[in-house]
């Protein structure tokens, strides 16, 4: 089976918008991100349909609960049958090996990672919580702490890839939004890479959304992605 690297973040507010742009799509080639804005109003009979259209999907939810309540929300996903979810590596060792568990009831488990620290938390942000560590320091922290509760992986910056590759393994998984071809508009990111410099670093998926979902014509950007990474 293949195993698209570009992973299409479906940035709508309501279903039709994000089956509209999939139509323009080939599930061959992608697979698409389903976050919490579109999610909480489409809910899980858009994740069917994209799945009847054969898509597959990373279900963005970030869920950050006690244990118990993260590893049924973790479920719940797998019984949608979603091929990525991910919990928030803030929520600590025990909340991650509890969503770990559950996945290995199952026989093809979503691939489950960690948001490390969001990106947008800077120095003052860990101050207001008490927190000393660099954003840095934090980020690898947390990312090896979601290896060794044996998730598969994080999201993280492109810029941060080497450097978690380096300590975290090959066969940690990273997940990189922030990705701008050399002649694209950055929008609202601050610190992007190009993406064929992103998988240089170490990245095994790309999260692309409007450079694709706002291209007149959304297939060729991808494909022109898709050929800049080889
Ligand atoms: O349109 P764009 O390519 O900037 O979309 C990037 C996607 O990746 C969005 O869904 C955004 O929420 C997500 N993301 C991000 N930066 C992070 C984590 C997630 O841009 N640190």
């Amino acid at each position: 089976m293949s195993d698209p690297k570009v992973i299409i973040a479906l940035d709508y507010s309501d279903a039709q918008s994000a089956l509209k742009l999939v139509a323009r799509l080939e599930p061959a080639l992608c697979r698409v991100k389903v976050g919490i804005e579109l999610f909480n109003t489409a809910g899980s009979q858009l994740i069917e349909l994209l799945m009847q259209r054969g898509f597959e999907i990373f279900l963005d939810l970030k869920f950050h609960d006690i244990p118990n309540t993260t590893a049924q929300a973790c479920k719940a996903a797998a019984e949608l049958g979603v091929w990525m979810v991910n919990v928030h590596a803030l929520g600590g060792r025990k909340m991650m090996e509890a969503a770990r568990n559950v996945m290995s009831l199952y026989t093809n488990p979503p691939k489950l990672i960690a948001v490390t620290l969001l990106t947008s938390m800077a120095q003052e942000d860990l101050a207001d919580l008490g927190i000393t560590a660099t954003p840095a320091d934090m980020v690898l922290r947390l990312a090896k702490l979601a290896r060794d509760s044996g998730l598969d992986g994080v999201v993280c910056s492109a810029r941060e890839a080497a450097l978690l590759r380096q300590n975290c393994g090959n066969e940690f998984c990273l997940v990189t939004p922030g990705i701008r071809s050399v002649d694209a508009v950055a929008d609202d990111q601050s610190r992007v890479m190009t993406p064929s410099a992103a998988m240089d670093q170490g990245a095994n998926y790309l999260v692309i959304g409007r450079p694709i979902t706002r291209a007149a014509d959304p297939l060729q950007a991808l494909q022109n992605i898709i050929k800049q990474i080889g």
